[in-house]
């Protein structure tokens, strides 16, 4: 099969698109044919070393959280069977031992599998799971966000942040999104009732009184945005998960939550995605699709931290 292999840690001329041999299916695994696949930061921070303490003095031979595509081998037990379309994000813990989805076959625990969404491509399915299960094991599993509640987005204008404004206001929630100016038209077409351009102004000077502050960049804390949340209100981090944890262990008003969130592969979450994409509730933002072949190029502007919307790559062009 064809494959990204990482062949020492580094930038993205550190990759190598070439043969290599096609992952074996154990017990309780899918075998897939990955159609397409997304970039996320967290890519190109292990090929970088940013993980080196959980993966070594090698990174992980193939990287690639987020995959689409089609069931090759499954066990007879499984609720999939070969020809099945799904969906679904790996384990970035086995990447040592367990391919990933910068490939064109990838193997996967079945019970983190979902079907995919039968409304989307191949290209958009592959932009969802890891942004999309993050923010809603953010918004939903840590702050509870509930109707009429109001949230702030502080990067609203990336891969996590584009889906997040999404799905807060399929929940009900008022939204403010913060982003560059130039994609203040992405942010109000993804349901921002209202944008700060954070070159404009420091929406920690504002009077925002939100119930959720969900900080997708990770240049805030709870200490800072304390004076903008509810009595009850819930900072999240996605970013900073050291300092975050650490810091809500030693928040003086416990009212006032404060969680660090990383996210894992569940089928039951990517199965309520499925459904808020099915109402049309959420939909895909995709600012480029790059073949297997310019990955590269694909790690290169994901490093840029100024996309829109979700980087995809093709494993059939
Ligand atoms: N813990 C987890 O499980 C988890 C999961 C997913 C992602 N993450 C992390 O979360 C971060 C974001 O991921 P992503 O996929 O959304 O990245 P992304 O697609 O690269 O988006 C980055 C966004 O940040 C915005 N931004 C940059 N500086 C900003 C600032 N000062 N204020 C407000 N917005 C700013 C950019 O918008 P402008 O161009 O408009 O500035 C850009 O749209 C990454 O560090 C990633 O590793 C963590």
């Amino acid at each position: 099969m064809k494959a990204s292999l990482c062949t020492r840690y580094g930038g993205a001329d550190a990759l190598e698109v070439c043969q290599t041999a096609r992952p074996a299916r154990q017990p309780g695994e899918l075998l897939i044919r990955v159609h397409a696949s997304s970039i996320n930061p967290v890519d190109w921070k292990i090929l970088r070393g940013d993980l080196r303490i959980l993966f070594g003095r090698r990174p992980p031979p193939i990287l690639g959280g987020d995959f689409a595509g089609v069931v090759l081998e499954a066990d007879t037990s499984s609720r999939f069977q070969p020809g099945d379309r799904v969906w679904g994000l790996t384990e970035i813990r086995r990447l040592r031992h367990t391919p990933g989805a910068h490939a064109e076959v990838t193997r996967c625990a079945s019970e983190l599998v979902d079907a995919m969404p039968a409304r989307l491509s191949f290209e958009e399915a592959a932009s969802v799971p890891l942004v999309g299960l993050t923010a809603y094991q953010s918004l939903v599993h840590h702050a509870q966000l509930q109707p009429g509640q109001r949230v702030l987005v502080n990067g609203c204008s990336g891969g996590v942040g584009l889906i997040a404004v999404q799905l807060a206001k399929a929940l009900g929630a008022s939204v403010v999104g913060v982003c560059s100016g130039a994609n203040r038209s992405a942010a109000l077409q993804a349901g921002c009732d209202e944008v700060i351009d954070y070159q404009e102004r420091n929406p920690l000077d504002e009077d925002l009184k939100v119930d959720v502050w969900f900080d997708v960049v990770g240049n805030q804390s709870l200490g800072a945005v304390r004076h903008q949340l509810a009595p009850a209100g819930c900072y999240l981090n996605i970013v900073k998960l050291i300092s975050t944890s650490v810091s809500s262990w030693f928040n003086p008003i416990r009212s006032q939550k404060s969680h660090a969130v990383f996210v894992a592969p569940s089928a039951s979450d990517l199965a309520h995605l499925r459904e808020l994409i099915q109402q049309g509730d959420l939909h895909p933002v995709i600012e480029r699709i790059y073949p297997l072949d310019q990955i590269a190029a694909a790690y290169e502007r994901s490093r840029s931290q100024r996309t829109v919307g979700k980087l995809v790559i093709s494993m059939t062009d």
